[in-house]
């Protein structure tokens, strides 16, 4: 029988019981690993092995005990970027290695041996500075750079690598025995089999856990490996305790633990003074990572071979990885600065897609809209409160029965004219599609995949079956290309009926989530394409999903138009198909607060679309928590309002005319800055930019940044501190920089950088600073959505440095086409304000985009003197004069009524 809805529910409140999930205690390669079951004894490079190749130079590791051999590879990549990749020689059978993830083939740079004595071989890239001293005995890898080295590979010695092998009769013996002791003091190793509760995970392969150590020399901060609620700078992991990458669906997740939640990212950052450093570890099987600094010492010098290289600062962190399965295939992203390692990621696994502009508006979700009536009523709900909003959402509820692609036909009878209805407010609709599919022959979605053999085998080989909104589901193999093929085709506008071309998708549950199922996921001996079981790539099943999602919207407008799909589980890379959000938090102040660093954690592994449940999903926030909620979240990249489906209607005017007004404010605020953050977009996609950052990345040189993150920068322009507490009347705000200036958005006061700030604040505050020598464009008028602020007036706000200067940016385009990548259809433009001449000026000459646009007010702060005349001069010559007004005790010169077009060069003097 199908469970009621209300049941569903139930089943996903059993999640919040913390028993389903399993701590690394019960996580069976981590107990091998900590006892080094399957090393007897150390590893050996034979170097008299190595063959250097045009690629890599490759040489064999052997385990002295059991002499089974090991292949390394190393290979220079350009940009500064090492790769290290240890498989077995010759495995029983091949090994996974993730696919898809790296955007192309990374362009090699053939590395130099350069002297080594006998036990040691020196790798260079062309240029030098970069040195591979690979060790033989006991193997170790060192990365030195002038003279120093930077990271250092086993040299704790914790290179593991369990090889597959035919599982021996007498090791069935013994597996029996095993079981039989599960309950005594014997350890259960789980290598052909391991129990959680009731669950039995049986592993044809046997054990084939991998993992391995690297020391960062001088570092002590460390930042990555979403996703968990926990804080941005990572933590030391105690016994037992390490951060767990397994993507898994925990409603209402525990704050401030290092439990896996729905998606995973194995990217980690260092900093410390002069040097940024990354490690990517491309492996989606379950993976956990230990860190562990060790604080400054004496210093010391390591003798390899012919080089005595110093390790200048003697504290350091030690991360060890670990995977259930797989093969070591790791990236080491040498730097030296924040922005160089951003660079070298992206150009491993692609930057954040070009989002349309709707989508940076705002974006108004409940599960669930009831219907049709329903939609109407909220969407004229903001007209009527005069509250911007772009994209209206649909839950799992607007389906018949929760089969996705198709609408419930008694509260969704016309859903293009429901389409119709927002199209005319220039708005949009995203709705829902998750991987299970209702196993229902009726249903054609499940008959034609069905009949293709296109769902996850069971082990088997019969479709997999397991428990979600639907009732009994199969899941779609999104890991087979021919699969991905199909499911993007089903975006069709003629395949899916009712849609139109304003309806865009969420993507959920894609874990995926299997109620009832170990973990509440899918087993990990399930089998997918090509015969891999699920263990192998359960983290990368929601990136596949998202993947093929966005590719169908692109194929359904025949390339046309860029697509907009928002995904709850993600991998390395996801930032190439849309954006993320934080999944099933609650309406409570801490989840407000930690909102913050699960972002900029995200924001700095490449995933800079994202956010989170404005409000809170489960629960009901007091009005103050939303009005806080909606301040913080008209700050992050992706901004929409969420509840569930057992909470209380929570539209912005329910709360009374006061906090109406403030969710205005705040909404509304969002809406003036989009041009900038439209911007900032544009950065992230070409260059590789974080939008949101934490303050490190934006100062480097400042230690007092490196723990900070209850505040960040939007851009390399704004300071935001949130209010994250309630009843709060003064927050403290950190000012970085000694050379800084900074402008309170709100009271343009000045404050000196370096020093920490009390800021009043009232419920209508959201402290935003501007820093000393930015330009920000924004828009002088807000609309109802997006599409109605096409031809809005701009406005720009210099804010000058200490030296009286300032430099920004803004990018245009259509803001929904790619035609801006295949048309060069685009303009991007670079303000200037320097000796009191302001100037806009081309900073691509490649681009062109039509656009009437003008700017119509500009605003100075920081001017000490009082201007004696403005003019405007454009190219042709023309000087106007300008009438302006200058506030003494503020600082700040204000031009109002101008008609400077955006897109062409002009100047205007201020003497
Ligand atoms: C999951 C999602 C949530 C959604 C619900 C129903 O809990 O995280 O956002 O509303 O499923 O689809």
């Amino acid at each position: 029988m199908e469970p009621s809805v209300e049941e569903e529910i139930s089943v996903e409140d059993e999640a919040v019981d913390e028993s389903i999930f399993k701590d690394c205690s019960k996580i069976a390669f981590y107990r091998r690993q900590k006892q080094q079951l399957f090393k007897k004894s150390t590893y050996q490079a034979l170097l008299d092995s190595v063959t250097i190749g045009k690629d890599s130079t490759r040489f064999r590791i052997i385990n002295e005990a059991t002499k089974v051999p090991l292949l390394a590879e190393v290979f220079g990549i350009e940009g500064n970027i090492f790769r290290l990749k240890i498989n077995e020689e010759t495995p029983l059978k091949p090994r996974y290695e993730v696919p898809d993830v790296l955007t192309s083939k990374p362009n090699t740079v053939r590395l130099i041996s350069c002297s080594g004595d006998a036990g040691s071989l020196v790798l260079a890239d062309g240029k030098g500075d970069l040195k591979c001293h690979i060790t033989a005995n006991p193997f170790k890898v060192d990365l030195v750079s002038e003279q120093e080295v930077v990271i250092s590979i086993n040299s704790l010695g914790q290179l593991y690598f369990e090889h597959l092998q035919i599982p021996p009769l007498k090791q069935r013996a013994t597996r029996e025995k095993e079981d039989a002791s599960v309950n005594t003091s014997q350890e259960n190793l789980g290598l052909w089999e391991e129990k959680f509760r009731k669950f039995v995970d049986v592993k044809v392969n046997g054990p084939a856990s991998i993992g391995l150590d690297f020391s960062l020399h001088g570092f002590e901060h460390l930042y990555g490996i979403p996703q968990h609620a926990e804080s941005h700078q990572l933590k030391n992991t105690g016994d037992g305790d390490a951060y767990r990458l397994y993507n898994l669906d925990v409603y209402g997740y525990k704050i401030h633990n290092k439990m896996g939640i729905y998606g995973s990212i194995p990217y980690l950052l260092a900093h410390k003074l002069g040097r940024t450093f990354g490690i990517f570890w491309l492996n989606s099987s379950e993976t956990l990572v230990e860190i562990n600094t060790e604080p400054a010492g004496k210093d010391t010098v390591t003798q390899m071979g012919p080089v005595a290289a110093k390790q200048k600062d003697s504290s350091r962190t030690n991360v060890r990885w670990m995977s259930e399965s797989g093969i070591i295939d790791v990236f080491l992203l040498t730097g030296p600065t924040p922005s160089d390692v951003f660079k070298q990621y992206s150009s491993l696994t692609g930057t954040q897609a070009m989002p349309p502009l709707f989508s940076l508006g705002y974006h108004q979700c409940r599960w669930n809209y009831e219907d049709e009536q329903d939609v109407k009523a909220v969407d004229a709900g903001f007209d009527k409160h005069d509250i911007p909003y772009d994209v209206m959402w649909l839950d799992i509820e607007h389906t018949e029965g929760k089969r996705y692609f198709t609408w419930d036909k008694k509260r969704f009878p016309n859903p293009k004219k429901m389409q119709a209805l927002l199209q005319n407010k220039k708005r949009k609709l995203v709705v829902i599609s998750d991987p299970h599919i209702k196993i229902d022959p009726d249903y054609s979605v499940y008959a034609k995949a069905k009949e293709q053999g296109f769902f996850v085998k069971n082990h088997e080989g019969g479709d997999f079956e397991g428990i979600c909104w639907p009732g009994l589901s199969s899941y779609l193999d999104f890991t087979n290309p021919k699969v991905r093929e199909w499911y993007s085709g089903l975006f069709t506008f003629s395949v899916y009926q009712g849609s139109t071309d304003i309806l865009y998708i969420w993507n959920d549950m894609n874990e995926p989530s299997v109620f009832r199922g170990p973990e509440q996921t899918m087993p990990k001996n399930a089998i997918h394409h090509g015969n891999w079981e699920h263990r192998e790539l359960h983290n990368i099943y929601g990136f596949y999903q998202q993947k093929a999602t966005a590719e169908g919207l692109i194929q359904r407008s025949q390339g046309k138009e860029r697509p907009f799909v928002l995904t709850r589980s993600f991998f390395a890379g996801s930032q190439n198909y849309g954006a993320v959000w934080t999944g099933d938090n609650k309406a409570d102040w801490s989840y407000l607060k930690i909102s913050i660093p699960m972002l900029l954690t995200l924001s700095i592994t490449g995933i800079s679309f994202s956010g989170s449940d404005v409000g809170g999903f489960v629960g009901n926030p007091s009005p103050e928590l939303l009005v806080r909620w909606y301040q913080a979240g008209a700050y992050q990249p992706f901004f929409r309002g969420h509840a569930s489906i057992n909470t209380k209607r929570r539209e912005p005017w329910l709360f009374g005319e006061q906090h109406t007004r403030l969710i205005r404010e705040a909404i509304r605020q969002r809406y003036a800055l989009l041009p900038y953050w439209y911007s900032l977009f544009y950065r992230a996609h070409v260059a590789s930019e974080p939008i949101m950052r934490p303050l490190w990345v934006e100062f480097p040189d400042e230690l007092e940044t490196f723990g900070v993150e209850d505040e960040y920068m939007l851009g390399s322009a704004l300071l935001v501190h949130p209010v994250t507490e309630p009843k709060v009347t003064l927050v403290d705000v950190f000012l970085p920089g000694s050379s800084e200036v900074w402008y309170d958005s709100k009271t343009f006061a000045p404050w000196e950088g370096a020093c920490t700030v009390k800021i009043p604040v009232g419920l209508d505050t959201t402290p935003v600073f501007q820093r000393g020598g930015s330009i920000v464009p924004v828009k002088t008028t807000v609309g109802k959505s997006t599409g109605w602020m096409a031809d809005a007036l701009y406005g720009l706000r210099v804010a000058l440095s200490t030296k009286g200067s300032a430099v920004g940016e803004l990018y245009l385009d259509d803001g929904h086409s790619f035609q801006y990548l295949h048309q060069k259809q685009f303009l991007h433009r670079k303000f200037c304000f320097c000796s009191g001449v302001l100037s806009n000026s081309c900073a691509d000459e490649r681009g062109h985009y039509p656009s009437e646009c003008v700017v119509e007010q500009i605003f100075v702060l920081g001017l000490k003197q009082q201007p004696s005349s403005v003019t405007t001069h454009s190219p042709d010559g023309k000087d106007q004069p300008v009438a302006f007004t200058y506030c003494a005790t503020t600082a700040t010169l204000s031009l109002e009524k101008l008609s400077l077009n955006i897109g062409t060069d002009w100047e205007v003097h201020v003497k």
